[in-house]
């Protein structure tokens, strides 16, 4: 096998982060070098505590956590998504004081200096509100070339939003860094609802997981149950989005998806808030991923999760 990739997941844990985080625990051609904490589905400070359970459960208890910006970058805070996630963010499960605790180092900083440690080798892989990202392109002039690849989950070219008509949650919740996340020349994929939409689990998948592997597979159903029932919520009844897992399996297997070559802005103000639309000021482009084998990613993700203990 090939080297595995050196990793860092910035995440608001957060249901589908769990099952992403997980699945990276599980994937060997994955080094998890570190998770950066941001708001978004819970507080910064419930992020920053999720994210060190969930390497305690992963028994990763080495993998550093270092915890991010406690708001947007201009807009004031939003109230964090506890009907889709939960109170504490793991759905019904009760939230627990991690042993550890985070580094001293501000999200920002430990993702320049990682960047620029493991230069050309680290990606990173936002599946949150992208302030902590673009607060290090603004610590680090150097971060966009230092840094592999972002692949990150957020946005929508044509598919519509998920919290407004036109914007996904991420994207929305801090449009100013994502704008400024777009528009830094890095080497970037979009993991956007244009293919999360189409990768869905079932309650029967997640039972699956279960069966093969107990312990961590028992806490993903747990949560998922939650997950679910948002969905039926919504009017979506054959399953919930892997969004953040999509993400992290787009780092290792580019294969399973296509991507068309974008340049992409994101309005800040006015109804299309946070959305992300085809740019036309001679930005680079970003890889924006559009069509998916779904099958093949959620078989990935479901064999992957059932090596866990
Ligand atoms: C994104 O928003 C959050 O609720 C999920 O964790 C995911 O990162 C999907 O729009
Ligand atoms: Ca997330």
């Amino acid at each position: 096998m090939t080297q595995p990739i050196k990793l860092i997941i910035d995440t608001d844990p957060g249901i589908d982060d769990a099952m992403a985080i997980f699945y990276a625990a599980a994937a060997p051609d994955i080094e998890l070098v570190g998770l950066t904490s941001i708001f978004g589905n819970v507080t910064t400070e419930q992020a920053t505590r999720n994210a060190l359970r969930l390497l305690e459960w992963a028994d990763l208890p080495d993998v550093r956590v270092a915890e991010g910006a406690s708001k947007p970058r201009a807009l004031p805070a939003f109230p964090p998504s506890h009907n889709v996630h939960g109170d504490e963010g793991f759905g019904t499960l009760l939230a627990e004081t991690p042993k550890g605790q985070a580094c001293d180092e501000s999200a920002a900083a430990f993702l320049a200096r990682m960047a620029r440690e493991y230069k050309g080798e680290l990606v990173v892989c936002p599946i949150g509100p992208l302030t902590n990202i673009a607060d290090a392109l603004d610590l680090d002039p150097d971060f966009a070339s230092n840094v592999a690849r972002i692949v990150l989950m957020g946005g929508s070219l044509d598919e519509g939003g998920n919290i407004t008509p036109h914007a996904e949650a991420n994207i929305y919740h801090d449009p100013h860094a994502a704008e400024r996340v777009f528009a830094s020349g890095a080497n970037i994929t979009m993991v956007g609802l244009d293919v999360t939409h189409r990768i869905l689990c079932t309650a029967e998948d997640f039972d699956a997981i279960e069966a093969a592997s107990p312990r961590l597979g028992g806490i993903i159903n747990e949560m998922s149950r939650f997950y679910l029932h948002f969905y039926t919520t919504v009017g979506k009844h054959d399953g919930c989005s892997l969004h953040d897992p999509a993400a992290v399996i787009a780092c290792t297997h580019p294969d399973l998806f296509t991507a068309q070559s974008v340049s992409v802005i994101v309005p800040c103000d006015g109804d299309t808030a946070g959305a992300t639309q085809r740019a036309h000021d001679g930005r680079a482009a970003v890889n924006v991923l559009m069509s998916v084998r779904s099958e093949d990613v959620k078989r990935q993700f479901i064999d992957e999760m059932s090596k866990l203990s």
